[in-house]
């Protein structure tokens, strides 16, 4: 088969390359892609609208297209292409309001019984922190954190008027993935994230500064409470409502005291935890991906057993003001030491590669535990140069400390 993928970050080059692995994939064009993907795809300028990606399809004889980033979908990719009966994975412009709108998916958790922060109409009504979030799409920078009145008016007065205000919660994040054909679910082997630029979850919120993969997160006892009181009622509950959802469910979740809670749901794939997903993946994800036309009962054998990890190289002035334009050196050499590098902020330019955005490179490696992983990517990154890179050293530690 052939397949489309939209998106040209780090999240979609780790797509491409473990589909471009697999058995039955014979083809990979990607949407705008990036140069890492490059070597593993046709890549085609993004269109202007929505309906330029089924023109794609159309024009590369694509069998199935797989959309990264939440843009397309809450502009309605998906509508469009099943008007025109071409398969696609993802959820509807409907269905993507669990993410796109946080007063949405509050009002939706209440609906299907989800556990999730209390909400409330006005910050006095909590003891600080209180969490306030701004409605709409806002690339990780929508939420703010107010320890004292003060901080609390401010936040409102810079989010605007339309605002979720949730009590604080205490507890480990988790990012929780799984794959819905609108009747059932295939749930991915839990990841963290690492939101903070600074060590030590220290300074402003970024998209992920790095992700690993260890099945050690949660234990099966609170993966199956995580389906049972979380995913599964999700998915019933969006089928009830009259829209399915289909594609991949993120859950960012908090594992409190009282059990898992969510903090927000995403409505495709996680960047960086995808990274560390697709390396750690062993089976045929093609094989996964089709699941989506699968019976309700199809349950595909998964083996996550060992570890991954995806160290997120930036650049200067991330996130404020990222820096591009900076020479990349040493890829060549990483990746011959057993990693790789997966392209997020690149571009190639007079057979140079340079920096072009503020997540440069996702530099991604496995073992068979953790710690091994962690040598493995670090070792890799000691390879990789540009002016300016900055990049966590503590990536995964949390996880250490939990054993
Ligand atoms: P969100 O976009 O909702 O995932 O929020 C971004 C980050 O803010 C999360 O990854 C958490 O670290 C933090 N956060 C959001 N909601 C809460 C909450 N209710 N309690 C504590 N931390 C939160
Ligand atoms: N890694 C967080 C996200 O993809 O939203």
């Amino acid at each position: 088969m052939k397949i489309l993928i939209i998106g040209g970050g780090g999240r979609e080059h780790a797509l491409a390359w473990r589909l471009s692995r697999s058995a039955l994939v014979k083809g990979i064009v990607a949407s705008p892609g990036n140069p890492g993907i490059a070597e593993l795809a046709t890549c085609v300028p993004a269109p202007e609208n929505v309906s330029g990606y089924l023109h794609i399809a159309a024009t590369y004889s694509i069998d199935l297209t797989i959309v990264g980033p939440e843009a397309p979908l809450v502009a309605g990719v998906v509508d469009v292409f099943q008007r025109a009966s071409r398969k696609i994975i993802g959820p509807t412009r409907a269905a993507a309001r669990l993410e796109a709108s946080k007063l949405f998916a509050k009002k939706f958790f209440a609906r299907a019984g989800i556990p999730t922060a209390r909400a409330r109409e006005s910050w006095n009504e909590f003891a600080f922190p209180v969490v306030i979030k701004a409605d709409g799409l806002a690339a990780g920078k929508g939420v703010v954190i107010a320890q004292n009145r003060i901080e609390a008016e401010r936040a409102i007065e810079q989010l605007g008027p339309h605002v979720v205000i949730e009590e604080f919660l205490e507890g480990e994040e988790v990012s929780f993935i799984a794959l819905s054909n609108g009747e059932m679910i295939l749930p991915f082997a839990p990841t963290q994230d690492h939101k903070r630029i600074f060590d030590g979850d220290r300074g402003p919120n970024t998209g992920g500064m790095g992700a690993y993969c260890d099945p050690r997160i949660l234990t099966s006892q609170e993966s199956g409470d995580i389906m049972e009181r979380i995913m599964l009622p999700a998915i019933r509950q969006m089928r009830k409502e009259g829209n399915p959802f289909t594609g991949f469910l993120y859950a960012g979740l908090m594992m409190t005291t009282e059990g898992p809670k969510v903090l927000e749901f995403n409505v495709r794939l996680g960047d960086p935890e995808t990274q560390a997903l697709m390396h750690n993946f062993r089976g045929d994800f093609a094989e996964v991906l089709t699941l989506t036309e699968a019976g309700p009962e199809t349950v595909y054998p998964q083996s996550w057993a060992d570890c991954s990890l995806c160290v997120v190289l930036a650049a200067q002035g991330y996130p404020e003001r990222p820096r591009v334009g900076d020479l990349i050196t040493g890829i060549a050499e990483a990746e011959a030491a057993g990693a790789i590098a997966f392209h997020a902020g690149t571009v190639k330019r007079n057979g140079e590669l340079l920096t072009n955005g503020g997540r440069v490179l996702g530099v991604t490696s496995g073992g068979e535990t953790l710690q091994e992983a962690i040598n493995n990517a670090y070792k890799a990154v000691g390879k990789i140069h540009f002016d300016g890179m900055q990049y966590r050293k503590d990536i995964g530690q949390k996880g250490l400390r939990r054993w």
